[in-house]
């Protein structure tokens, strides 16, 4: 049995949902524990692109169980959209369920409202949210007022609670931001439908981990977004609304920490970024542009530009620690193929001081860092057929060993492709 938590090392794109399709071969339970549909996770499967925001990335394998968590806040319209979509495509395969945590909590229409009027009446400081309500959502959760996918089951009990949430949340729109308020018994007769649709997927989902793991199954967690969008670890107020570190795998599945076997950090081959916040690597220049051109870096959930800039080891190795991660999978490396050469960010330099050991915590220190950068050599050759090392060029060989030295972890997947077999697999953590 093995227990493989997922998680991003960067500001999320990473590739998450590519790996997670590609590990989920080896799973049999898939967990994804945090976020909602401010995720976007593109998997290319049989020459097929599948962009999923909030069912996990093992739906498109047989048998396979799939697990909404209790630490996620769950878009009911969304959702019903996602598997509708699925289900024309012949979708969830023979022997594939899904299951929804009771515990997860709703975004409401009103969240998805307050998200974008604190937005607008930031200005400049907006955070560039993605607009989904995934703030306000979690905000309800942390102060009790939630609505949670059990309380949808319950008309009385969704009634009250929603009569609270709609005349609180009309007071603040209507009086602090001047906006139009929402109205309650649209949301009631829209969601009651919902409740009904959802019905069959609502479970006790720490049990149903609780027994799989009891019968010897594979357990694959899949998060979302990135360890520096995390709500305590990233560039705050940069964030978005959840723990997104490996540890929270456990906090939001219900399992113990004890239970896991190894932790995997997707690691794209340069940086990009969704959304306002400090990014010591940006490049505003032409290869900051080629960097985006041949990444295709436009993000799957707003189809905003990212923006781009080499690979920061500082983060990783900040990521590597505050996650535990045992392996390293390195995506887009195919990307850096045709630059002469290939910078990485070692250290960071404010004035005469140089770290090199962590990514400051204050943002004031961190946006005066500059980028130390150790400059290698590129490759022109296309590796996209690469199947094993031996199959790379010996540029990009040195590039993923220096990754190796600095992070002190191993790369035990390389991703030379979106497709499922443009992958050079260097050991399974499921076996
Ligand atoms: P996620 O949010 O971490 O799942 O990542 P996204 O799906 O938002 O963004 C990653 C993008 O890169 C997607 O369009 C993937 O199809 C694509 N992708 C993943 N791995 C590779 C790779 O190794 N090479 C290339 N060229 N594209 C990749
Ligand atoms: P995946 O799972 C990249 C960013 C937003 C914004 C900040 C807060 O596809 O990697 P939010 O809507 O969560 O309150 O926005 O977080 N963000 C992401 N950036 N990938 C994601 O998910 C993201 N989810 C949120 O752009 O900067
Ligand atoms: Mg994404």
């Amino acid at each position: 049995m093995a227990n493989v938590i997922i998680i991003g090392t960067q500001w999320g794109d990473e590739g998450k949902g590519k790996i997670v399709d590609l590990y989920a071969q080896e799973a049999d339970v898939i967990v994804r524990f945090q976020g909602g549909n401010n995720a976007g996770h593109t998997l290319v499967a049989n020459g097929r692109q599948t962009i999923l925001h909030l069912v996990p990335s093992g739906i498109l394998h047989d048998h396979k169980c799939c697990i909404l968590a209790s630490g996620m806040v769950i878009n009911p319209k969304i959702l019903l959209e996602e598997l509708d979509e699925l289900a024309s495509h012949g979708l969830p395969r023979p022997g594939t369920t899904l299951h929804v945590s009771e515990s997860a909590h709703v975004i409401m229409p009103y969240h998805a409202r307050l998200d974008g009027a604190r937005e607008a009446g930031m200005g400049n400081c907006k955070i560039g949210t993605t607009g989904r309500g995934i703030g306000p959502a979690y905000e309800d959760r942390a102060s009790r007022v939630g609505i949670r996918i059990c309380d949808l089951m319950h008309p009385d009990i969704f009634a009250r609670k929603l009569r609270y949430n709609v005349d609180e949340k009309n007071h603040y729109l209507t009086e602090f931001c001047g906006e139009d308020p929402v109205d309650y018994d649209d949301i009631f007769e829209e969601y009651r439908a919902y409740a009904e649709r959802l019905r069959p997927y609502c479970d006790n989902t720490p049990l149903r981990i609780e027994r799989a793991m009891k019968a010897g199954k594979h357990i694959l967690f899949e998060g979302a977004q990135g360890t520096y969008l995390d709500i305590d670890h990233g560039t705050y107020p940069y964030v978005t609304s959840s723990s997104t570190v490996a540890g929270n795998a456990c906090a939001s599945a219900g399992v113990g920490p004890t239970a896991i076997s190894e932790v995997i950090g997707i690691c794209k081959a340069y940086t990009t970024r969704v959304g306002s916040g400090p990014f010591v690597t940006e490049l505003s220049d032409d290869t900051g542009e080629r960097l985006q051109q041949q990444g295709g870096e436009f993000g799957a959930t707003t189809g905003r530009k990212r923006r781009c800039g080499w690979l920061d080891m500082v983060m990783i190795r900040q990521s590597v620690r505050l996650s535990g991660i045992t392996g390293i999978a390195l995506t887009k490396v195919d990307v850096l193929t045709g630059f002469d050469t290939i910078k990485i960010c070692t250290g960071y330099r404010i004035g005469k001081k140089e770290i090199t050991d962590h990514v400051p915590g204050d943002l004031e220190v961190l946006e005066q860092c500059t980028p130390i950068y150790e400059e290698l050599p590129g490759w022109s050759e296309d590796i996209t057929t690469a199947r094993s090392m031996e199959d790379l060029p010996r540029a990009a060989r040195r590039f993923i060993d220096r990754i190796e030295e600095i992070a002190d972890r191993r790369v035990v997947l390389v991703s030379v492709g979106p497709g499922r077999n443009e992958t050079i697999l260097v050991s399974n953590p499921f076996r």
